[in-house]
């Protein structure tokens, strides 16, 4: 839909410059899981935007001095250069250069860098596509002008972050966004996401996500190879449908402010996630004792105190605690006490629903 072969510079006459952005990871409530073609949702979803979760990336350019085609990229991950990561974005850029050709006519650098520790076990793909994609969208509109308009700027970084992970589409709109064409949004899309911070009630806009860190290690199988074993599953088609009913429940709620349909639907979420990675073929589990020790703690807590807080997973052991801002002063100590124990080493990250990606 982007392809676009107008977008080449005609004169290398281009100052060297730099974009900066800081772009937050997103919280999953209606999950995405099962792709097709290149990057399509088999279902839509929709998430919560983080806040302290994030990634800061600084694209640099200029034009390029040798006559070689192909991407001319230097890139470092906290200062030091990366081999593997650097290898993954070449790959990315070469697939978009349909899309925007001109990144073939410069030399570009990449410094990226999360908030979150290193390989904490924080899916880090939404974040840093989505930083990567709104620094691309940044340097195309200065190069052409070509981004003016916000919806526009905002629906392209949008689009290419999809191309790098599907998640990330999701973290360019600040509370929630929504991913997937579905009758319950005008305007929704499988290419890119849409934001619905208008469409959700204020109860929503400071929810808490708390991460609870089970384990930092690597995840055993990757969410490219979990997204692929949707395909035998035979629970596929029922999960699909279901998604799609639940999503329709969630926006009913999100509107209303009723905080128990969304943390039970959230549970029921990452739950199904997890269900179909232990259904697929070959079957996995990525949950990890400490996380079931969590998930009863958490349940016998709300069952005992009556307060709203609620769990979901994303793909890996780490536990999100998902509670209103209301009840921060009870649960605190209820986390801290009883949850924090059972993290490794104790890491945890204080995190809510956040503002969206901003440039520095
Ligand atoms: O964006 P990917 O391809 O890494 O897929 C991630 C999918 C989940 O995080 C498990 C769920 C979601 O919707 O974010």
């Amino acid at each position: 839909m982007y392809a676009n072969p107008s977008l080449v510079l005609h004169s290398d006459d281009i100052a060297p410059g730099q974009f900066n952005w800081k772009s937050p990871s997103n919280l999953a409530i209606i999950k995405y899981w099962g792709k097709h073609g290149v990057q399509l949702p088999q279902n839509p979803s929709i998430s919560l935007t983080l806040e302290n979760a994030f990634t800061q990336t600084i694209l640099a350019y200029k034009p390029k001095e040798s006559k070689e085609e192909g991407i001319s990229l230097e890139f470092s991950f906290h200062g030091e250069p990366n081999e593997a990561f650097k290898q993954k974005i070449v790959t990315y850029l070469e697939s978009l250069l349909p899309i925007l050709p001109f990144l073939n006519q410069l030399d570009l650098t990449i410094q990226s860098g999360n908030s979150f520790p290193h390989s904490s076990g924080i899916a880090s793909s939404a974040s840093s596509m989505s930083a990567l994609a709104l620094c691309l969208c940044s340097l195309e509109d200065e190069l052409f002008k070509s981004l003016q308009e916000d919806t526009e700027f905002d629906q392209k970084a949008s689009y290419l972050a999809r191309l790098g992970s599907g998640s990330a589409c999701r973290s360019i709109y600040s509370k929630m966004a929504l991913w997937g064409e579905t009758e319950q949004a005008g305007g929704s899309s499988n290419l890119y996401a849409i934001p619905q911070e208008e469409n959700i009630h204020e109860v929503f806009h400071n929810f808490h996500d708390d991460i609870l860190i089970v384990s930092q290690a690597e995840k055993s199988v990757s969410s490219r190879a979990g997204h692929a074993l949707m395909e035998n599953n035979s629970y596929a088609a029922p999960r699909y449908q279901q998604a799609n009913d639940r999503l329709q429940q969630l926006m009913v709620a999100l509107k209303e402010g009723d905080v128990n349909t969304f943390g039970q639907i959230a549970e029921d979420e990452a739950l199904t996630l997890h269900a179909l990675m232990m259904t697929s073929q070959p079957s996995y589990l990525l949950l990890q004792p400490n996380t079931l020790q969590m998930i009863n703690k958490l349940r016998t807590y709300r069952q005992d105190t009556g307060n709203p807080i609620f769990f979901s997973l994303d793909a890996g052991p780490n536990l999100h605690v998902l509670y209103p801002e209301s009840v921060i002063h009870e649960v605190r100590p209820f986390i801290e006490g009883e949850l924090v124990p059972l993290c490794e080493e104790g890491l945890w990250i204080s995190d809510w629903v956040g503002e969206g990606p901003e440039q520095l």
